[in-house]
């Protein structure tokens, strides 16, 4: 007959498993080190941002700042708590904010609790809102000193010049306009993000609005010599809110428009042989489709991820000249969200680009 007994763990290893279900408990990341440093426990949140973490491994192993560990070693001997800021750099960059809080057992030495904040996120939300804050201002200070430039030009040197005055007036006016269009789209771009997580669902056929923008766009077709083709034989009604989905369809037959004609495609009306944009609306699936396709230079691969950010041009001159705000896509992507829907962008260099818009159907529309 064999006898078995149960030997207790000894006292340190029954701590240390209590210590790791304690910070295992706790959703942000934790580690607890000794003064060496040397790593004692650390949670899964920890093990998440540091995967090298090994529980009896030098700290220094897988953290390398030597900030974090100079301040490990003030606060063991102050044994007051420190905060440290802490940037990675690989793979990816990110900033941490690191607590140092010295821990004292009975009868143990002194261990040090390290608890991290991932500020990564927060610093790029300020780092959006400050260049937000700045290209706006700087879209809106060039018109106006041109305005403001003109109104002295007409108070002094210009006062009775009646030829210059209306030259004057008509630059003034279109100068106005801009800015009006800018402060236009900057207020449905934060209105459309405050109502971001309610879901359009009116009944909208998308084939009726591919129709009325390209009617409305009439004269720019007209004046750029640009055919539009239609492709939307059926109506597609997806589950939405017209007016966005109208701004959505006009910007990207816009742009296919005015970016996407050659510069020898825009020798004028009445012109011949020029490859035409291409609007198609289909359903495919539990899906409304909608693609533009131009023939014109394309976008280079660099530029494609950055095309929806807020004032992001590929040619910034080009499209100032064209009137353009470099907002449009910004407000089909935060369309396109609000939709619970997805915009994609396809382009080769010198071969054009392929704009597609895809929305949920509408559940009643389409019977
Ligand atoms: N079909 C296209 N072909 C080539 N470049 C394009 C095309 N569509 C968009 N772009 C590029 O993407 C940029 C961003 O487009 P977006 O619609 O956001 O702004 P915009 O057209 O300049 O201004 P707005 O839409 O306010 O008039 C454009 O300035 C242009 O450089
Ligand atoms: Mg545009």
């Amino acid at each position: 007959m064999t006898l078995q007994f149960e030997v207790p763990p000894p006292e340190t290893a029954r701590d240390e498993t209590y210590l790791a279900a304690v910070i295992g408990a706790i959703p942000g990341p934790v580690i607890v080190v000794t003064a060496e440093p040397r790593i004692v426990a650390a949670n899964g949140a920890a093990r998440d941002i540091l995967p090298a973490l090994r529980d009896g491994d030098l700290l220094a192993r897988s953290l390398r700042d030597p900030d974090v560990l100079d301040g490990i070693g003030r606060v063991h001997a102050a044994g007051s708590p420190e905060t440290v800021a802490w940037r990675d750099r690989v793979p990816v960059e990110r900033s941490f904010e690191v607590t140092v809080a010295p821990f004292d057992a009975p009868g143990e030495e002194r261990r040090l609790v390290l608890t991290v904040r991932d500020l990564t996120e927060a610093h790029r939300v300020e780092r959006m809102r400050v260049d937000f804050v700045a290209n706006a201002s700087h879209e809106l200070r060039t018109p106006l000193a041109s305005l403001l430039g003109f109104v002295e030009t007409l108070q002094g040197p210009a006062r009775d010049d009646v030829r210059a005055r209306e030259r004057f007036l008509a630059i003034m006016g279109e100068q106005a306009r801009r800015m009006a269009r800018l402060v236009d789209d900057l207020l449905s771009l934060s209105r459309i993000e405050q109502h971001l997580h309610l879901k359009p669902k009116k009944p909208v056929d998308l084939t009726l609005v591919a129709r009325h923008v390209a009617d409305t766009l009439a004269p720019l077709i007209a004046e750029t010599g640009v055919t539009v083709v239609i492709d939307a034989p059926d109506p597609v009604v997806v589950a939405g809110d017209r007016d966005e989905l109208v701004r959505v369809t006009e910007n990207l037959i816009e742009n296919a428009i005015k970016y996407g004609c050659q510069p020898s495609n825009r020798a004028g009306a009445g012109r011949t042989g020029a490859s035409p944009v291409e609007i198609c609306v289909r359903a495919v699936g539990r899906d409304g489709v909608l693609s533009v396709r131009d023939h014109g230079p394309g976008i280079a691969p660099e530029h494609l991820p950055r095309l929806t950010e807020r004032f992001y041009r590929v040619d910034t001159g080009q499209s100032r000249a064209k009137g353009g705000t470099g907002l449009g896509l910004a407000l089909v992507k935060h369309i396109m969200a609000r939709h619970r829907g997805s915009l994609s962008v396809h382009s080769e260099v010198g071969r054009g680009a392929l704009f597609t818009a895809v929305l949920p159907l509408h559940p009643q529309g389409n019977r």
